[in-house]
């Protein structure tokens, strides 16, 4: 996972340093969105009485009906992912009319949790932004996952 921020860093980085006057008057400033964050598994995203997290769930960013990029929990439960702003989307857009949808499951990972239906979903909230000359680093997390029924 470190490594895939590393690539991207270095991806964003030649972009930015490309000689492309005209593009990058169009463009404008560049940024990337990180968003990390922990699923458990339980129905309302809090830490189950044994601490049980979510491990191999995907999670996907979802803009309406726009699958925007799907990761993988780790065996902590912990995803991450990476989009560049603003050509997947912007921070407000994400922040209004995004979401985290986690499509495994949730009994994969608690058999018992098998008949409730519905996705683990959660809104994104702002964590921080680093601003590095024209570069900017914007954090968002998950506002909280909830057990939500598919509409
Ligand atoms: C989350 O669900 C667990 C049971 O699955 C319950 O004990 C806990 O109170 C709930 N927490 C919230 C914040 O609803
Ligand atoms: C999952 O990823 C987090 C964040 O990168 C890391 O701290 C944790 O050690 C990882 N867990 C496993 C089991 O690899
Ligand atoms: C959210 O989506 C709606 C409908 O596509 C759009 O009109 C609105 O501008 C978007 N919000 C932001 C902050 O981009
Ligand atoms: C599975 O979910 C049930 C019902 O919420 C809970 O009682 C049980 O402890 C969970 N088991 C594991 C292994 O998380
Ligand atoms: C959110 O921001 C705080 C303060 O910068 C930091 O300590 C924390 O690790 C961040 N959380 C995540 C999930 O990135």
């Amino acid at each position: 996972m470190a490594s895939k921020l590393a690539l991207f860093v270095f991806l964003v980085i030649v972009a930015v340093a490309a000689p492309l006057p005209r593009a990058e008057s169009q463009l404008g400033d560049l940024g990337f969105i990180r968003i990390d964050g922990t699923v458990f598994c339980s129905i309302n995203g809090s830490i189950g009485a044994n601490g049980a997290v979510f491990p191999n769930a995907i999670v996907q960013l979802r803009c309406g009906a726009r699958n925007v990029v799907s990761t993988i929990t780790n065996r902590s439960g912990v995803f991450f992912m990476v989009v560049l702003d603003p050509l997947q989307v912007t921070v407000p857009f994400a922040l209004t009319n995004c979401s985290l949808v986690v499509a495994t499951p949730l009994s994969t990972c608690n058999a018992s949790l098998a008949n409730l239906g519905g996705t683990l979903q959660s809104p994104l909230q702002l964590n921080g932004t680093i601003v590095f000359g024209r570069l900017r680093l914007t954090t968002l997390i998950p506002r909280g996952f909830q057990l939500t029924r598919a509409t």
